[in-house]
């Protein structure tokens, strides 16, 4: 293929590239200047509309016969549109206006009277869906890491590029509404399957190559057949909004996240006539954007980022085999985290069958995890059943979780020093000593420190990771580089009793329990909380977590619960949902709540109540300096607890409070 020098003059275009080869193909490369990922901002989408108007001029001339759309990164094609310039919008018609110009680009990229072909590889999600939703054929490579999806709703938005009604139009209304509801990530496969893609090729070689051909052949999409479109019609479209709504409810509060549920009004009112739902899209897509929830949800996206730069950049040392000691609840887990993440682990246990149990979990987790037979079996065997220890000399990365006992921990860890590798990094999943007690018996306790996972370890996010009086920098470094290798989120903190997350929620969980004594309903506490926005009550989480682990923290953490209730069932042997009864009786794996209901109001007093020593332990925990910023004590609590995301994290909510600085003064570093 011969490159004509058809080219728009370099000065113009910063973040594209753009040419028309010999066969009168135009090939529009989005590759943004200084940037690892493509989001689509102001300065391209004004690039694009160069690039377009460029292609009708030249298909007015006749000299172009197609256009493809492509990216210039190695990985990844659009990561949807560029949510730091969201920020500057403070009223809707900012809002508004921002959106017209893009929707007006798309409409005229469908309207191109000659095929547009988008050829992908890597994550096309948000606005990068959108567009080449507006496109007349994608193609996309089968590879693992080619996915499409709407995460706008996780943001507290929906999809604002006319996304809404486009999707619907080519897969039509279920399965266009199941992606923009749950904001799921899905595989190119089933991309396929529900229509989202067009054609699948094996490898990005073969993109260009592809595309070629389906410009030359004229080829277009199959949009949603009429069996599907029948359900946009009236009223099988107003009960499939009553059914979506109802099981949107049974997952997320309206008044917390309104964004799916003016999602589904916006299908039901208009979801039948796909041009009017186009105009209608961005009118309630406004009022979302310059929401508090809006804010807050993008103020959680960015400590995610906050929470990776924990781990330093540019740091030579990659971890990839580690060894686990102790297969019980914790080490189990962790050593199936890591073999998912494509580590190599060793697993040990002084308990043969501990061990043998531990495994045998794993490997039916992993198992579901992975989705072909080759993936499957690559990932059971990067587990090791390891009794003798055989994978400790080899280790980058050795993690104890065994029994919470000092002068056995202590052991272990003078006995380890003198078998792992040079370079290669020790840590205990204590929950409650001090490492420098436990590294007192070692020759060199500098490169001791402490990876502090959370139950359930596949779901939680945050690893706190420990830095002791005596720890060397490096092997804090180190460790923070290995949670973000195994996908999690690492929290430097400070030594201190419970370290940042337990020292935090301790105080709250027994102020609730206090009211419980006093009098106060058990069911109006945790329904209190949850209508605050957490994931559970501060009761429920108590019998789930055991009473008898609650009352060991409490001792650790100087909380008093002598002559309490939590005592007397702790004696009684009644430890919550292990034992099937504590504060609550559990029947399978719930617990029995009576059909008591409270008025809305005496439940936000309450709610609001209840958190407050949290919101004073956030406070005395950075004063403290348990980790460096308020943004890391906010991002720990939304990571390690649940703390109500779309609230920021209980700094940030310290601010809205009655009495706090105004508006203006309470910017946060993350903002
Ligand atoms: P667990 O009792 O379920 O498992 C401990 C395992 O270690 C058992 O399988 C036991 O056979 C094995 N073990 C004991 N001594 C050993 C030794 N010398 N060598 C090899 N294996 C040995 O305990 P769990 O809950 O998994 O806790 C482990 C550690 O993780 C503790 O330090 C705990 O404080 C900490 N932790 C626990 C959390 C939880 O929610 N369970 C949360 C965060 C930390």
């Amino acid at each position: 293929m011969t490159e004509v020098a058809a080219q728009l003059k370099d000065s113009q275009l910063k973040d594209w590239r753009f040419s028309i080869d010999g066969e009168g193909i135009a090939w529009a490369i989005f590759d943004r200047e200084g940037e690892s990922a493509n989001a689509l901002g102001r300065r391209p989408i004004e690039e694009l509309n160069a690039i377009i108007e460029r292609v009708e001029a030249e298909v007015r001339a006749k000299s172009v016969r197609g256009l493809v759309i492509m990216s210039g990164k190695e990985r990844g094609y659009i990561v949807g549109a560029d949510i730091r310039e969201f920020e500057s919008f403070q009223t809707e018609q900012q809002v508004i206006d921002s959106l017209k110009p893009v929707n007006a680009i798309f409409e005229r990229i469908e309207k191109l009277p000659v095929p547009v072909v988008a050829a992908l590889h890597g994550v096309c999600v948000g606005g990068g869906l959108e567009l080449i939703l507006a496109c007349h054929y994608r193609i996309a490579t089968r590879d693992d890491s080619t996915r499409v999806g709407f995460p706008e709703v996780k943001l507290g938005i929906f999809p604002g590029f006319n996304g809404t009604a486009r999707s619907i139009r080519q897969v039509g209304p279920m399965a266009a509404m199941q992606t923009m509801l749950t904001g799921g990530m899905i595989r190119a496969s089933t991309a396929k399957g529900l229509g989202f893609i067009d054609q699948l090729v094996g490898s990005p070689g073969e993109l260009r190559w592809a595309a070629r051909k389906a410009v030359l052949q004229n080829r277009r999409s199959t949009k949603a057949d009429t069996a599907k479109m029948l359900l946009t019609k009236w009223p099988v479209r107003g009960l499939l909004a009553a059914k979506i709504r109802s099981e949107t409810a049974k997952k997320v509060r309206e008044d917390h996240y309104p964004a799916p549920f003016r999602l589904i009004d916006l299908f039901e009112e208009y979801g039948g006539d796909l041009d009017a739902m186009k105009s209608a899209e961005t009118k309630a897509f406004a009022p979302l954007m310059i929401s508090d929830t809006s804010r807050n949800l993008r103020r959680v996206f960015r400590l995610t980022e906050l929470l990776k730069n924990q781990a330093p950049r540019g740091f030579k040392w990659r971890p990839s085999r580690v060894h686990v000691i102790g297969a019980g609840t914790m080490g189990a887990d962790i050593a199936g985290v890591c073999v998912a993440s494509g580590m190599e682990v060793t697993l040990q246990d002084i308990s043969p069958e501990q061990l043998e149990k531990g495994i045998k979990a794993q490997g039916k987790l992993l198992g579901r995890k992975f989705k072909t037979k080759a993936t499957k079996d690559a990932a059971k065997a990067r587990l090791i059943a390891d009794p003798e220890g055989k994978g400790i000399g080899h280790a980058d990365v050795i993690i104890e979780a065994i029994v919470e006992r000092l002068d056995v921990k202590q052991k272990l860890f003078a006995d380890l020093e003198g078998k792992i590798k040079p370079g290669a990094v020790l840590a205990t999943n204590t929950s409650s000593l001090k490492l420098e007690d436990i590294s007192a018996p070692m020759k060199d306790p500098g490169r001791l420190i402490g990876l502090h996972f959370f139950s359930p370890v596949p779901q939680m996010p945050l690893v706190e990771v420990v830095r002791g009086a005596k720890t060397r920098d490096d092997e804090v470094k180190k460790g923070a580089t290995f949670v973000t290798a195994i996908d999690k989120f690492p929290l430097i903190t400070k030594d201190v009793p419970g370290f940042l997350v337990n020292k935090v929620l301790t105080p709250y969980m027994f102020a609730a329990m206090k009211r419980l004594e006093e009098g106060e309903d058990k069911e109006k506490i945790d329904e209190a909380v949850r209508a605050f926005g957490m994931p559970m009550g501060p009761i429920e989480l108590a019998d789930n977590v055991g009473l008898d682990v609650c009352a060991h923290v409490a001792k650790i953490l100087g909380q008093s619960s002598e002559g309490s209730r939590l005592e007397r069932l702790v004696a009684s042997g009644r430890l919550g949902k292990k034992t099937g009864e504590g504060f609550y009786v559990w029947k399978d794996g719930k617990p029995v709540r009576s059909s008591a209901t409270f008025s809305k109001a005496s439940l936000e007093q309450l709610g609001r109540e209840l958190v407050e020593p949290m919101i004073a332990e956030a406070q005395k925990s950075l004063d403290e300096g348990v980790v460096e910023t308020a943004d890391l004590v906010d991002a720990g609590m939304i990571f390690g607890t649940g703390f109500a995301p779309f609230r920021g994290g209980p700094l940030h909510y310290k601010k809205s409070l009655p009495g706090a600085a105004p508006a203006a003064a309470r910017r946060d570093a993350a903002e």
